[in-house]
């Protein structure tokens, strides 16, 4: 399932980062990617000691943690932090499938990625092309979207982002350990939720049913959680 987070960034967020972004260090994103996926690789990107990417990569995850859609629908345990990458002169990255395992020992950090995400940091109407492609089970969707607004997917999809053939194409992408690791498990639990909090707004504090749906709700949690 794909899920759209919108307003992560709001708009002038979106141009501070874009001041930094514009006149930051950027450097050669082939040599990161896989054996197999450096050849289909062509990007620009920022080291992950650069204090640009630090200090956004901070911002981000400040605002991911106390954004309720996202940490519903996410579930993140573990967030490895977030890379600033920049498409342009046909930069492309061909169809490929994210690691499974991700390890970081300077930060002591490994997660197995569950979810993938993209947060768009150019306004679409700037570039041609630069569509992020993910293989769903019902076929493929492209995406692109606002500047500030975010997707989810599962990192067990082939996916791809199209060549950018005209402008520029700034965005930070992530990835995540839930808690459900089960992605239907996670999915249905997320739209349980989206439910409870709906039907809370209309009804009074001790509603009985709502307390139920609160009450399965985290007994599933319970059932399906691996922290
Ligand atoms: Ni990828």
């Amino acid at each position: 399932m794909l899920i759209v987070i919108e307003q992560v960034l709001d708009a002038d967020e979106v141009r501070v980062f874009n001041d930094l972004l514009s006149a930051a260090a950027w450097v050669d994103g082939a040599p990161t990617a896989g054996s197999r996926s450096v050849a289909v690789k062509q990007n620009l990107q920022l080291d992950r000691a650069d204090p640009v990417s630090v200090e956004l990569g901070q911002i981000i995850l400040r605002k991911l943690g106390q954004h309720p859609v996202f940490v519903s629908a996410s579930m993140a345990e573990k967030i490895w932090p977030p890379v600033f990458n920049c498409y342009r002169d046909g930069g492309h990255y061909g169809t490929h499938v994210d690691s499974a395992l991700m390890r970081l020992p300077e930060a002591g950090l490994t997660i197995r990625s569950d979810l993938s995400a993209t947060l768009f940091l150019s306004e679409p109407e700037g570039y041609a092309g630069g569509e992020l492609v993910i293989e769903e089970q019902y076929g493929a969707q492209a995406v692109k979207l606002a500047a500030g607004d975010m997707v989810l997917y599962p990192s067990s999809s082939l996916h791809q982002v199209t060549p950018v053939t005209q402008g520029e194409r700034v965005c930070a992408i992530m990835w995540m350990q839930s808690a459900i690791a089960d992605a239907a498990a996670r999915s249905m639990l997320f739209e349980l939720d989206q439910s409870i909090q709906s039907l809370s707004a209309g009804r009074a504090k001790d509603d009985p049913d709502v307390d139920r749906l609160i009450h399965v709700y985290h007994n599933l949690v319970r059932r399906w959680a691996r922290v």
